[in-house]
């Protein structure tokens, strides 16, 4: 699939956006999406001109393990790092998903984590020991602070970004630093991130946080509405209907139901000239069921506990120590189990092998899927991968009737045990198909719900309404609640809430609804944010002592967005104050009374300088005399609403955020480094040894001095020694330098050898322009005697080929003489005529005569009478002639061939 934007005029379209720009809410020319999964992560690409699709490794694969690890003070990524973590267990950080956002002493989450390495969790500091850190095992700084420690944000940050890395080289741009949809942006790329549906503030917080460490603000999408948006891309919806999207993936298990229908839209519209309404697919999230622990990293631990079981039984007395106290072994045995998960989902039997797991003993062992369905059972969660499912349903008030059909997705959706768990919950294999990608269909359907929101995209225009399955309830400083989140699909990010009569600054709470059990929250906590809105009366006070709270109504509005999606911030909170048509007198001249009497005299002193008090009683003259004063007849002021985390994990504070960010930053930048100077290293090395080899043919030989070889040998022997000695820490320039040095040398020479392979061929092209140009010439001298001799027009003149001649004997000259002393010189001397400019000017040549031959006869003698026929041709255009236009138009595409070529675009 491609897309398009703007249209072919591309520079009217980048101007009329750079306009909108000024005005509007610009948004950026591409749009990653990313899928961070708890096991691997994948990336996609839209972007006008590129063909949508995922987002290839360096190792071009096509999903990458979402691990990070150091090895000595090398960071490494994906499947370099996954690799690691059989030897470096402790500096070797996977299945970070589970801890975001989470508390440092929920003892759930740890637990989904704890044992795939053996990875040392620590309080974070930074947040009151909130949230969880995590300790490298091994101390390579030099510092005396010990093992560098990193909070979760930071080690999913990290992987972010190095995902951002690849689409940013694959889309030649960069992303946009500001939330999608920010004043003041232009170009680059947004990013649109996915995250598990069930994920609550605080994780949704912290996964946003992660990845504004990686320098990104991303739009959140819920999974299963990016799965959603996917299918809905190459299908369409005559009558609405619902289907139940289920995945099971490494970290959790969900199921999703959303209804797809067609309706009439608003939209944004390019130019901005108000909005448009067009047809949309909508994509309505209804609700959601889900499984923190029915998750496809518990399988591998199942049989990795088995595997481990296996040995020991076997060799246990042979051990230095017990199996599982041994981490390199466990870290391979955990692979291992996955190997064997996978196999077990298409075979009855795995078998293993591991070369030398602990104390120099072989593992042999096997595991049949019955006995691993077995161990599955009893650890409790053969009927929770299924159970999502009914879940949803239930949630959405729907049976199995109302759903069009169940699709699957996710890794561990292929395995037998999910399936039959799945059958169980009541799902009927007649519902299921499995006609989507399982493994990308959220990726790619994270990157179109971004660009979803970009009129710039020329896409099918798909509309999602994704949402939490948690309702958010606000509530009032006297403790009244209200919804103002709601459950399922969220159409507009914002709520506006007003305060009629507000005076002073006040607090409310925003919160789960209460129907939410803290076992659905996973434990987590029910409060979120406590909202302050402060300045009120302070402005109010002002406003008073400048005299201008006379007969006004004043107000407070406070804005609610959920933007990132399922967290909660105070968009804007606004005081307004307006002057009243007819009311009661000094309405608000109680709240001063009671804030203290010295506010009070003020008023008082205020009014009796301006006008009698009775003047302000409430009368339109009153009212009209006020704005001779100019006090303004409404204010809208803007005030700050502070929200202050009630949860007990602690977001990101800014200036850890800020720490954390040019941490990864300047160590991205030492990375990027340290790559340019390996690059160097090789291509020098790489290069001396291809000297090393060449000076000794014989080709080579024929074409150098015995001198020149010798200086060639003796570089080569110096930089080989200098590449053993100082040159293992020279720097990339240093690098570059030395092979400069070498280059000056053995170039030339090899130019020799390069000539003469193509001089041959590079004469006879010249030799060809130079007979065509010469018959051109005669044949041209000929044409135009005779149409002189009969007065007839003619398409060259004699200046022309006059001049052409002499520019034809000048390269015949200069081609000649090079030639003649070209073939005086030996094979070892430098070229004197070199092919490169041999072919120029024989294309220069070839090409003048191509522009003569193009040229058509005038019908008449020139001159004057061409002139006058454009002058026609322009009055007939304007006529509205199309055939004449067309024909006026040949006739300028002929003039322009004859001039120099013009740019296609202009
Ligand atoms: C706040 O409320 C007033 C009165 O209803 C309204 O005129 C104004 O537009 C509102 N402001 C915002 C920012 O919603
Ligand atoms: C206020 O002034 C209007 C004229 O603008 C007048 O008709 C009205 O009676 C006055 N009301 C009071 C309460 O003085
Ligand atoms: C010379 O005239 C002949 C006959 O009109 C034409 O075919 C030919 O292309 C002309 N040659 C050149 C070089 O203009």
């Amino acid at each position: 699939m491609r897309i398009f934007t703007g249209g072919p005029a591309g520079i009217l379209t980048a101007l009329i956006a750079v306009l909108m720009c000024l005005a509007s809410a610009c948004h950026a020319m591409g749009v990653i999406g990313i899928d961070y999964g708890t096991e691997s992560m994948k990336v996609s690409l839209v972007k006008p001109g590129e063909p949508f699709d995922v987002v290839l490794s360096r190792d071009s694969k096509r999903k990458i393990p979402s691990v990070v690890a150091w090895k000595v003070q090398e960071r490494l990524y994906g499947s370099d790092a996954a690799s690691l973590g059989s030897r470096y267990p402790g500096d070797t950080f996977m299945g970070a998903k589970f801890l975001l956002g989470r508390e440092f002493n929920d003892d759930k989450a740890k637990a989904r984590h704890a044992g795939l390495l053996n990875t040392k969790l620590v309080p974070n500091g930074e947040r009151n020991d909130s949230t969880i850190s995590v300790e490298r095992e091994t101390d390579y700084t030099v510092n005396k602070e010990g093992a560098d420690v990193y909070s979760i944000e930071e080690i999913v940050g990290m992987q972010l970004s190095h995902v951002k890395t690849l689409a940013e080289e694959q889309a030649g741009e960069e992303v946009v630093r500001t939330f999608p949809g920010s004043i003041g942006t232009f170009g680059g790329l947004d990013v649109a991130v996915t995250v598990p549906i069930f994920f609550t503030a605080a994780e949704r917080q912290s996964i946003y946080d992660a990845a504004q460490v990686a320098g990104m603000k991303p739009k959140l999408v819920s999974d299963g509405a990016a799965v959603a948006v996917n299918y809905a891309m190459t299908r369409t919806f005559s009558k609405p209907e619902r289907h139940l999207f289920f995945d099971a993936g490494a970290g959790s298990t969900s199921a999703t139901i959303v209804e797809f229908s067609t309706k009439t839209v608003q939209a944004d519209s390019v130019l901005s000239i108000g909005a448009t309404q067009k047809e949309a697919i909508v994509v309505d999230v209804l609700a959601a069921g889900w499984d923190r622990e029915a998750n496809g990293m518990a399988l591998d631990l199942i049989i990795r506990d088995e595997l481990a079981k296996q040995f020991e039984q076997k060799h246990g007395s042979k051990l230095s120590s017990p199996i599982t106290q041994q981490p390199r072994a466990m870290a391979r045995l955990l692979k291992e189990a996955n190997r064997v998960k996978h196999i077990l989902s298409a075979n009855s039997e795995a078998s293993s092998y591991i070369e030398m797991l602990s104390d120099e003993i072989d593992f042999r062992g096997s595991l049949s899927r019955h006995d691993f369905e077995k161990l599955v059972s009893q650890a409790g969660l053969s009927d929770r991968f299924g159970r999502p499912a009914k879940d949803a349903l239930q949630h959405a008030g729907l049976t199995l009737d109302g759903i069009s059909s169940v699709v699957l997705v996710g890794g561990a959706s292929r395995i037998p045990l999910v399936q039959a768990s799945l059958r169980a919950a009541g799902i009927l294999d007649s519902k299921i198909a499995q006609n989507v990608n399982a493994d990308e269909a959220a990726v790619m359907g994270a990157a179109y719900f971004g660009a979803s929101f970009n009129p710039q995209f020329r896409m099918k225009a798909i509309r999602a309404n994704d949402g939490t399955p948690y309702p958010v309830v606000l509530r009032e400083q006297d403790g009244k609640t209200e919804t103002v989140f709601p459950a399922g699909p969220i159409e507009t990010p914002s709520v506006t809430r007003k305060y009629p009569g507000a005076t002073e600054d006040f607090t409310m709470q925003i919160e789960y609804d209460q129907s939410i059990s803290r076992d659905t929250l996973d434990g987590q906590q029910t409060a979120l944010y406590a909202i302050e809105v402060n300045d009120v009366h302070k402005h109010l006070a002002e406003l008073k002592q400048a005299g201008h709270l006379d007969n006004v109504d004043v107000q407070v509005n406070v804005t609610l967005t959920t933007q990132p999606l399922g967290t909660y911030k105070v968009g804007s909170a606004y005081l307004h104050v307006k002057q009243k048509q007819s009311g009661v007198v000094g309405a608000l001249k109680s709240f001063f009374n009671v804030g203290g009497s010295s506010v009070e005299e003020e008023e008082e002193a205020e009014a009796d300088a301006g006008e009698s008090k009775e003047g302000a009683e409430g009368n339109s003259t009153t009212v009209k005399e006020k704005p001779k004063k100019s006090v303004p007849t409404e204010r809208h002021i803007s005030l700050t609403g502070r929200v202050v985390a009630k949860g007990s994990v602690h977001p990101m504070p800014p200036s850890e955020l800020k720490t954390a960010s040019d941490r990864l930053y300047v160590a991205d930048v030492v990375m990027r480094k340290k790559a340019a100077r390996e690059e160097a290293r090789n291509l020098l090395e790489a290069y001396v040894y291809r000297i090393r080899d060449t000076v000794e043919e014989e080709y080579f030989k024929k074409a150098s001095k015995p001198a020149e070889r010798q200086a060639i040998q003796s570089k080569i022997k110096e930089l080989s020694e200098w590449l053993a000695g100082d040159g293992d820490s020279a720097d990339t320039t240093a690098l570059k330098v030395k092979r400069g040095s070498l280059e000056s040398l053995a170039n030339p020479i090899e130019k020799r050898i390069t000539e003469q392979r193509v001089r041959g061929k590079a004469i006879r092209t010249f030799e060809k322009a130079q007979s065509q140009a010469r018959a051109f010439l005669n044949e041209a001298r000929a044409n135009l005697t005779e149409a002189m001799q009969n007065n007839l027009a003619s398409k060259f003149t004699v200046t022309e080929l006059d001049s052409f001649e002499m520019q034809f004997d000048k390269e015949t000259k200069w081609f000649d003489e090079k030639r003649k002393a070209q073939d005086k010189r030996g094979l070892d001397e430098d070229v004197i005529l070199p092919s490169e400019d041999v072919e120029k000017r024989a294309k220069k040549l070839m090409d003048a005569v191509k522009r003569f031959q193009k040229r058509r006869v005038p019908k008449a003698r020139p001159a004057k009478k061409e002139a006058k026929k454009e002058e026609t041709k322009e009055e007939k255009k304007e006529a509205g002639s199309e055939a004449e236009q067309k024909e006026h138009e040949e006739q300028s595409k002929q003039e322009e061939t004859q001039q120099a070529p013009r740019h296609e675009e202009l």
